[in-house]
């Protein structure tokens, strides 16, 4: 059942170029330049009218609906709020007539993401669920909704599912973007063509599974961490800091990269390793000072780099390459090797990697 690994995490990690590849079957077709979500119909003009869209979420999920809160502010251009579903269904929030509700859950029953939709729809807002499991309550109380199609995760620690989200929340931001008008045809184009290619990328990255493994083994006994990273990588920050702290019980905290002047950067010292989500893109030169700013104070640098990266590596004191891909998409990558290297900790540390303490798969009681 496991595939011949070790333990469920670990085949969830490495069945991502096929699970990715699952969520894009029938949806996405990039020699013709078309998406499909069979899911989303009725509801595809509202969507792409919305007045502002709301993404409910916990934990994980919640870290997809940001990367989600990026990539329809740039190419839909619509104003998205991404709510933890705890805060938002106490705290008596506005909702208007042409809201949208996008509620990400995996299991389908997370018990406040369920509550939260329900407020939502009782003051009339439109629901699309993004759901893994077929048939759960989630999926049943929303209108519309898209599956992810990733199979069963069965790790404590969502892995697939995340991948599984991001790829779904592209697909439907560029379905509605092309809707819209508010991404041109040669940009759609080459949108698709770069999701299809994820699977092979993601491929790639898994090569790095030993080198992953040996940072891992330098690092294990460290007490905290921090995962820095902006734009895009900024979620990936968050979704790498709760992997490793979630299964290794190793403190970790991430932030955007831009933020740790703000207080964070007074932890900075010999003992305390930062990992960086440093790839090529727009903010490029921004996180390279923040890489100087560590290291001038004596942290140890560990960065995720675009391959063929020469700057970073003169002054990281390790780096993980991963191939190159548009900024937008980058977490589908950028996230696999913060996955794995909180595997090999929370391994080398004798933990429970698929069943960790404290934690249930899905959390039917709030
Ligand atoms: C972290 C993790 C949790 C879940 C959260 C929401 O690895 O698995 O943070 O993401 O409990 O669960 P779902 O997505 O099932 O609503």
């Amino acid at each position: 059942e496991k595939g011949g690994y070790e333990h469920f995490m670990l085949k969830e990690i490495f069945e991502q170029p096929n699970s990715i590849a699952d969520s894009m079957r029938g949806r996405l077709d990039a020699k013709n330049a078309r998406l499909t979500l069979g899911g989303i119909r009725e509801q595809a003009d509202a969507l792409a009218e919305a007045n502002r869209i709301i993404i409910i979420a916990c934990g994980t999920s919640w870290h997809s609906g940001l990367v989600a809160e990026y990539l329809f502010e740039e190419f839909c251009r619509i104003p998205v709020e991404v709510e933890y579903a705890s805060e938002f269904r106490y705290r008596n929030p506005v909702i208007n007539e042409g809201d949208v509700v996008i509620a990400i859950s995996q299991s389908g029953e997370t018990a406040d993401t369920l509550a939260a939709i329900e407020l939502a729809k009782s003051k009339g807002a439109i629901i699309l669920g993004v759901v893994n499991v077929v048939g759960s309550s989630i999926s049943r109380a929303s209108h519309e909704g898209a599956y992810l199609h990733t199979g069963p995760e069965i790790g404590v620690a969502s892995t697939k599912a995340f991948t599984g989200q991001l790829s779904v929340l592209t697909m439907i931001v560029l379905s509605v973007a092309q809707r819209k008008k508010t991404i041109t045809e040669s940009k759609f184009k080459e949108l698709l063509q770069e999701l299809e290619s994820i699977p092979d990328k993601i491929k790639k990255v898994l090569d790095s599974n030993d080198k992953i493994e040996y940072i891992s083994s330098l690092f294990k006994d460290a007490a905290n961490f921090l995962y820095l990273g902006r734009g895009y990588n900024f979620p990936v920050a968050l979704e790498g800091a709760l992997k490793l702290k979630e299964i290794s019980y190793i403190h970790a905290e991430g932030y955007p990269a831009a933020e740790m002047k703000h207080g964070p950067i007074a932890l900075i010292d010999e003992e305390m390793p930062v990992v960086f989500i440093a790839t090529r893109d727009s903010s490029y030169d921004k996180i390279v000072s923040n890489i100087q700013e560590v290291k001038a104070r004596k942290g140890m640098v560990i960065a995720i780099v675009t391959e063929g990266d020469v700057l970073i590596p003169k002054m990281a004191d390790h780096v993980i390459e991963v191939p190159r891909c548009d900024e937008a998409l980058m977490p589908l990558i950028s996230v696999i090797p913060l996955q794995l290297l909180s595997y090999h900790i929370a391994i080398m540390r004798g933990c429970n990697v698929d069943q960790p303490r404290n934690l249930a798969k899905s959390v039917t009681v709030e």
